[in-house]
């Protein structure tokens, strides 16, 4: 349902005298729930390839319990809709270039992962995904 539905309905009825309707409080927006990926397509043709390049599941997928508590890329190339709902626990939607799935990778922030060999390529893979969240 469109937010713009929401809040025309929402209107009509205090006009008429009624309490707005419990759907009014939920936060608007997608219809998805908070944590699910939008674009599980762009996830598993720009994110994933490069997730995957880069080792990161060398430790991110069950090896380091640490670094799998952080960010869980187990589910990536195996169910990557799950891999990329996983993954958008390290993304700030809010300041996208800084989600720390970025800047942890890219030395931005301490990681003891450490640093990828082309931040550049690196970034703008992750972002080809995270603009589409
Ligand atoms: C050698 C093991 C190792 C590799 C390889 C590794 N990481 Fe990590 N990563 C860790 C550990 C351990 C932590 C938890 C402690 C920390 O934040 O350094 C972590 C934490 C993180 C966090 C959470 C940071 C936060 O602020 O919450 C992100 C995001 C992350 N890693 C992304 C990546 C990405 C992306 C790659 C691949 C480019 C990668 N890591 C490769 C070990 C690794």
């Amino acid at each position: 349902m469109r937010p713009s539905y929401l809040l025309a309905t929402a209107l009509v009825l205090v006009a008429c005298g009624a309490s707005a309707p419990e759907a009014a409080k939920v936060p608007a927006a997608t219809g998805l729930a908070p944590g699910v990926c939008k674009s599980v397509a762009t996830f598993t043709s720009s994110a994933a390839p490069q997730l995957q390049k880069d080792g990161c599941a060398g430790c991110h997928a069950g090896s380091d319990a640490s670094a799998t508590a952080a960010l869980d890329l187990t589910n990536v190339g195996k169910d990557n809709a799950a891999a990329c709902s996983q993954a958008l626990r390290a993304v700030d939607l809010a300041n996208r270039p800084q989600s720390a799935i970025i800047q942890a990778a890219v030395g931005a922030q301490a990681h003891k992962g450490g640093t990828v060999a082309d931040a550049q390529a690196f970034t703008s893979a992750l972002l080809g995904w995270i603009a589409n969240e």
